[in-house]
């Protein structure tokens, strides 16, 4: 392709580029747990695993990694979030342009991400790794150590019907709540972290079992 940059510098610059504008686009929910700055996080993780899963699927790593660096850039810019793929796309667009990508590398990135929301198939292999990017940092450690800061932990009712309709949740993935995963690396990764919850969450119910009075043994 024809650049202006070398590889490292490109993906410098558009980090950047996607760390402002959610920053500013972002900053009246700054203090939200799912603000800007967990957006720009999600961002990263989502940028790690499109590498990973580029390597493994020998795919382009520096288009893989601009699509997940930008795929969510108007999270807070976009009134309908159903619209999120395609606004992003067209910011996307018009950044990449400016910056002397190539007509094909720029039509690549927004493919992809246009293709991140709603019920598209994706076809290339950039689309592919974004969607199962996407998908794998709903259920990365980070996501389980959020599930605690949302939960009341100081109320175990409540807590144990989140728990268990989490879990009834992670049935649904298994079943293919988010589609399919579009990748052989994206779809053993997922079932590694399915099980990685599924052993959290019911350890967590077989804790809240327990935490009884120790007269309870002697009526089991
Ligand atoms: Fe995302």
């Amino acid at each position: 392709m024809v650049g202006f940059w070398l590889t490292r510098e490109r993906i410098a610059r558009v980090s950047r580029f996607g760390h402002d504008y959610l920053m500013e686009s972002g900053r009246d929910h700054l203090d939200d747990v799912w603000g800007p700055a967990y957006r720009w996080e999600h961002t990263l993780r989502v940028a790690h695993w499109a590498w990973l899963l580029a390597r493994e699927e020998k795919a382009d790593v520096e288009k893989c990694i601009v699509a997940a660096l930008l795929h969510d850039v108007s999270h807070f810019a976009s009134e309908d979030y159903r619209k999120h793929g395609v606004r992003s796309a067209e910011i996307a667009k018009d950044f990449l342009l400016e910056e002397r990508c190539s007509a094909g590398f720029v039509e690549d990135i927004v493919y992809a991400v246009k293709s991140h929301v709603g019920e598209f198939d994706p076809k290339t292999v950039e689309a592919k790794i974004l969607q199962d990017a996407d998908t794998l940092d709903r259920f990365g450690y980070f996501r389980i150590l959020l599930f605690g800061e949302k939960a009341n932990l100081s109320n175990l009712k409540d807590l144990k019907e989140n728990v268990e309709s989490f879990l009834e949740y992670l049935s649904r993935v298994e079943k293919g709540r988010f589609g399919p995963m579009w990748t052989k690396t994206g779809e053993r990764k997922l079932k590694e972290l399915i099980n990685l919850n599924k052993t959290i969450f019911k350890g967590v119910l077989g804790e809240i079992g327990n935490t009884e009075v120790p007269e309870a043994y002697f009526e089991r």
